[in-house]
């Protein structure tokens, strides 16, 4: 019997959940606040509405019969979508509002993993008297990390040492009107993401993905949601040993045990230490871009993992192809400061499909085709009659997925090149050899290897 699943939420992540839906036995209706081109394409159906508000989605997922939602971004599960969904009959895949909090609420989860000695845990310090908070940075030994309570996209957070001097730190707390923030010990390290998929107190792991939350090449400029990200063929990452990986799925088990019925994603965003992984913060969906390194190599039926979740059964062993990807996204010129919104996007979706490079066999003359594939995902653009527009977020990304990092690469760039990016801005840097041995020499670096 097909299952009729309705998919909540509009950008790179969501196209890329559709994609994972599509080749299933799903019927597919979607809704967001904005036309994804990409995902109306895949649809039977697509609703433009506000997806924080929980009626209208449970509303839409009436009139389409769904049996089962899948929750894309945050914010919806902050407006407890989940739980109405829930009330109404319709399996959520994405936790209740309570649960979702481990993202949504940054003292919460900090509480969270000490309450339930979790380990990874920085040491940390929560305030809602933002003098105190100013103090604590003057008695503190060390540089601390500044982070507003709730969501900000990513884009809240403040690194003393790294993006701020103590002195521009403690400014922009008073400037700023947050009703509670943490402060905790600044990790130092290399960051990456594993996603776990969530269900009946089980969960399995997905390869270790690599985001760059800065906008600049180089690792420059304020944060963003993420500029792009890279996995490799194996489940570890360049910088890390098999060991760091096991080490950080411990942590998301430690965490899922102490959630108690958590459903969803569970995406784990650590900082590989001197002293081994450390929990920078944990969020309640697939990650934007991650998604988009993971979906396209699961090899398992992503429809299998929701109706095991839905009949109360353990997530399915979770098989993937092991193979390496590359994610790019090409975001309207002044992101995320001042975006340009309303810009005409042109993207030659044909000739992405067919920028499959050629590249040269050992011997270097006869050229044979690469075993790689060039993805293309529409994300926050809005899709009107006479085309396809910016908003004030990502525009769209491509993907190359290959056999190593470098092929994945260049594929990605060939990709970019055809698909048209005028106008818009990309960190070509992401997945190139000298910046993945820049993060392989960093890791040696501190551990003095
Ligand atoms: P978050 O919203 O918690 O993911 O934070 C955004 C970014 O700020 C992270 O991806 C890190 O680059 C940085 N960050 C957050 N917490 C820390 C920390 N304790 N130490 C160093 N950097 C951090
Ligand atoms: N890529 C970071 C996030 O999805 O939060």
């Amino acid at each position: 019997m097909s299952e009729t699943v309705l998919l909540i939420g509009g950008g790179g992540r969501e196209h890329a959940i559709a994609r994972a839906l599509e080749e299933s036995d799903a019927d597919l209706y979607a809704c967001a606040g904005n036309r994804n081109p990409g995902i109306a394409r895949i649809a039977e159906g697509f609703e433009t509405l506000e997806t924080t508000n929980p009626e209208a989605v449970v509303e839409y997922a009436a009139d389409v019969d769904a049996g089962i939602a899948v929750i894309g971004p945050e914010s919806p599960l902050e407006a407890g979508v989940a739980d109405a969904l829930e009330e109404a009959g319709v399996y959520a895949f994405g936790p209740k509002e309570a649960d979702a909090r481990i993202e949504t609420d940054k003292a919460f989860q900090r509480r969270f993993m000490r309450e339930n000695d979790v380990p990874g845990c920085p040491d940390f310090e929560t305030f809602d008297d933002m003098e105190a908070a100013c103090d604590y940075i003057d008695e503190y030994d060390g540089d601390l990390a500044i982070k507003p309570a709730g969501l900000t996209g990513g884009k809240g957070v403040k690194v003393i040492g790294d993006q701020v001097t103590a002195e521009e730190g403690k400014a922009y707390i008073r400037e700023s009107d947050y009703d509670r923030i943490v402060l905790e010990e600044r990790l130092i390290g290399e960051e990456f993401t594993i996603q776990a998929f969530v269900a009946n107190d089980t969960l399995e792991t997905a390869p270790a993905v690599q985001d760059h939350k800065r906008a600049y090449e180089g690792d420059e400029g304020p944060n963003t949601g993420g500029m792009g990200s890279y996995s490799d063929a194996t489940t570890h990452l360049p910088f890390m040993t098999e060991n760091d990986y096991e080490e950080a799925v411990s942590i998301m088990e430690a965490t899922v045990d102490a959630l108690e019925d958590y459903r969803g994603i569970l995406y784990g965003q650590f900082m590989l230490t001197a002293a081994g992984p450390k929990v920078v913060e944990f969020n309640a969906r697939f990650g934007d871009p991650e998604a988009m390194n993971t979906l396209p190599v699961l090899e398992t039926d992503f429809l299998d993992v929701l109706t095991a979740a839905r009949d109360g059964d353990p997530v399915p062993e979770l098989e993937f192809a092991g193979r390496a990807t590359v994610c790019k996204y090409a975001v309207p010129a002044g992101y995320p400061t001042d975006p340009e919104a309303g810009a005409k996007v042109q993207v030659d979706e044909e000739s992405v499909a067919r920028a499959v490079r050629a590249t040269q066999d050992s011997s270097g003359d006869e050229p044979r085709e690469s075993a790689g594939d060039a993805l293309l995902y529409y994300a926050s653009v809005d899709e009107r009659e006479d085309g396809i527009y910016t908003t004030t977020s990502r525009a769209f990304a491509v993907v190359g997925v290959a056999d190593s990092i470098t092929d994945a690469e260049t594929i990605a760039e060939d990709a970019l090149e055809v698909a048209g990016d005028e106008g818009l801005h990309v960190r070509h840097d992401i997945g190139k050899p000298d910046l993945v041995q820049r993060r392989i020499d960093h890791v040696n670096d501190l551990r003095g290897e």
